[in-house]
């Protein structure tokens, strides 16, 4: 059987979830002392980022050990305890699986620099490293110890790539699926998985810092077709999906089409760069209408076209808040955070909840360099002051765009740390928690909008397997798409501005039923009148 198209993820950034111990740190206990709201919130799934065993240089994505849990977030029975009760609240677990490239304090990386050969070969160590960039910054290659050898870490220095073109390479990475479906689990999260094919041959390539030469790589389908086969497509339901880091429709489809039996669906983030000037993240720049809503259009089409499937998401543990990015948080953010939360749960895919987009959380609004921890914002601080860049400046780029925005301690109420901790939180929490806290929105428009799209989505399969069709695409205010099922159709309509806008509603959705909208008493009028941010969902059976 194939996943469940009517779930809904939740994505938890364990570190910052909720500390049970005072140590500063979100733990396992934490997450199982949340279940009920979960529930409450009517999510399915719950996706883990790493908890395992990690210097966490890069807070957990440079993995030391795939098969056991940090102490920092607890023990294997909490882990199993926390799998147990999830189960009991309707949920499943997802985790996530980082098999690109392991910590430089991994067994294997070890053996390898003291000079074992068998663990050299699960590295990639060239003579002459190729000009490819990090994608945190400087040459992707290090000296290998002292032998004139150079590693590949498309990311930090301490995440070394692994060779997959190795067989015991793809073994043992395997094995690691293998050992976590074992205790149950039928979801993953696959991190930069199409990054894990690699030439035989690298080649030099100034554009792109590089991507195009390992990037979707024909052989990583293949590598992808047996680890399905290998591990989890030999489970019933489940639900796996891969993040995409650079890629292109085509490719998805490919990922994400059953019948290729690769995964179940992709993330891509093209999307969550239309606030880039000149495609370069660290620039500030106001996000650009027409570049996102045309990107909705072609992947939501190409994707319902070549049958592949998407996860819908603005927010996660490497974005800024979408609040701070596509909306006037100020005056507007309720309208806001339903507006953005309808025009994902209504369309084709699955739609991935990031902790505390349920009660409109914003970038945390930091006056100080000192409360950043994140390794990529501080990189990128020191390259943009050696580029000439003043302090200021500098400042309000990372500001506006670091990792550490929403990977602050989830607000749960107006106590000291955000209810987070008792303790000393490792990152700082966000100013707004006095106001903006579960606690404060649980009965408010954003959690119950966020409650009735879940529902939706599970009633109705007009939404969660209905094709997807572009509409208003000259618009150059509204986002909106129709869905369409076995003569059923859903016109969704999204008003990306802090100001009315009129439209055209055809004849046959003028004596429509509206389906949900976050303003009241709406009209369905030839001439209507969309609110700031209005959301609205007419249906027509
Ligand atoms: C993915 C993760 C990110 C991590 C990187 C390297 O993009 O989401 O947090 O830093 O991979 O593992």
């Amino acid at each position: 059987m194939t996943f469940d198209k009517k779930q809904v993820v939740y994505q938890i950034y364990p570190k910052s979830y909720k500390d049970t111990t005072g140590n500063g740190v979100g733990d396992l206990r934490g997450i199982i002392e949340k279940l009920p709201y979960l529930q409450e919130l009517g999510v399915d799934v719950i996706w883990l980022n790493p908890f395992y065993p990690s210097p966490q240089r890069d807070n957990g994505y440079d993995v030391s050990d795939y098969t056991a849990v940090n102490p920092l977030f607890g023990t294997m029975d909490d882990f199993e305890e926390l799998a147990q009760t999830a189960k009991k609240h309707g949920i499943e677990l997802m985790l996530d699986m980082v098999l690109n490239h392991c910590s430089t304090e991994h067994e294997w990386f070890q053996k390898a620099l003291a000079g074992d050969q068998y663990y050299q070969d699960f590295f990639i160590l060239r003579d002459h490293p190729t000009d490819w960039v990090s994608k945190f910054g400087g040459n992707a290659w290090a000296p290998f110890g002292d032998t004139g050898k150079y590693y590949l870490h498309l990311f930090d220095v301490t995440q070394a790539d692994l060779n997959w073109r190795n067989p015991h390479v793809r073994e043992e990475m395997f094995k690691v699926v293998n050992f976590w479906r074992k205790k149950g689990v039928k979801g993953f999260r696959f991190d930069v998985i199409n990054l894990i094919g690699k030439d035989e041959v690298l080649k030099n390539n100034p554009n792109f810092d590089g991507k195009p030469e390992y990037t979707d790589r024909p052989i990583n389908h293949d590598y992808l077709k047996m680890l399905n086969q290998a591990s989890f497509g030999q489970d019933q339901g489940g639900m796996t999906v891969g993040e995409m880091s650079f890629t292109d429709i085509e490719n998805c489809v490919q990922y994400s089409n059953p019948n290729n039996k690769e995964l179940d669906m992709v993330f891509n983030f093209h999307h969550l760069k239309v606030d880039y000037e000149n495609g370069q993240k660290w620039t500030l720049k106001t996000f650009d209408f027409e570049e996102l809503k045309t990107l909705f259009h072609t992947w939501g089409e190409g994707m319902s076209a070549g049958d592949g499937w998407s996860a819908l998401f603005y927010n996660n543990h490497d974005q800024p808040r979408a609040l701070n990015r596509f909306v006037d948080v100020k005056n507007f953010r309720t309208e806001g955070a339903t507006m953005l939360a309808a025009s994902i749960h209504l369309s084709r895919g699955t739609p991935y909840i990031y902790m505390g987009e349920e009660i409109g959380m914003i970038d945390p609004d930091y006056d100080s360099m000192a409360d950043y921890v994140d390794v990529e914002s501080l990189n990128a601080y020191q390259e943009l002051l050696a580029a000439g860049k003043s302090e200021n400046e500098t400042f309000a780029i990372i500001q506006a765009k670091s990792r550490d925005n929403s990977r602050t301690p989830m607000q749960w109420d107006a106590s000291p740390n955000a209810g987070f901790s008792t303790g000393t939180p490792w990152l700082k929490a966000g100013r707004s928690y006095p106001e903006i806290n579960v606690e404060n929105e649980k009965s408010g428009q954003i959690f119950t909008f966020y409650q009735t799209l879940i529902k939706l989505r599970k009633e109705m399969p007009l939404i969660s397997e209905g094709v997807y069709k572009a509409a208003y695409q000259d618009s150059k205010k509204i986002y909106a798409f129709e869905r369409q099922l076995d003569g059923q159709k859903l016109l969704v309509l999204n008003n990306f501005f802090p100001e009315n806008v009129t439209i055209q509603l055809p004849a046959d959705y003028q004596t429509g039923k509206v389906l949900l909208s976050n303003y009241d008493n709406v009209e369905l009028t030839e001439n209507l009148v969309l609110q700031p941010y209005q959301s609205l969902a007419i249906h027509l059976d």
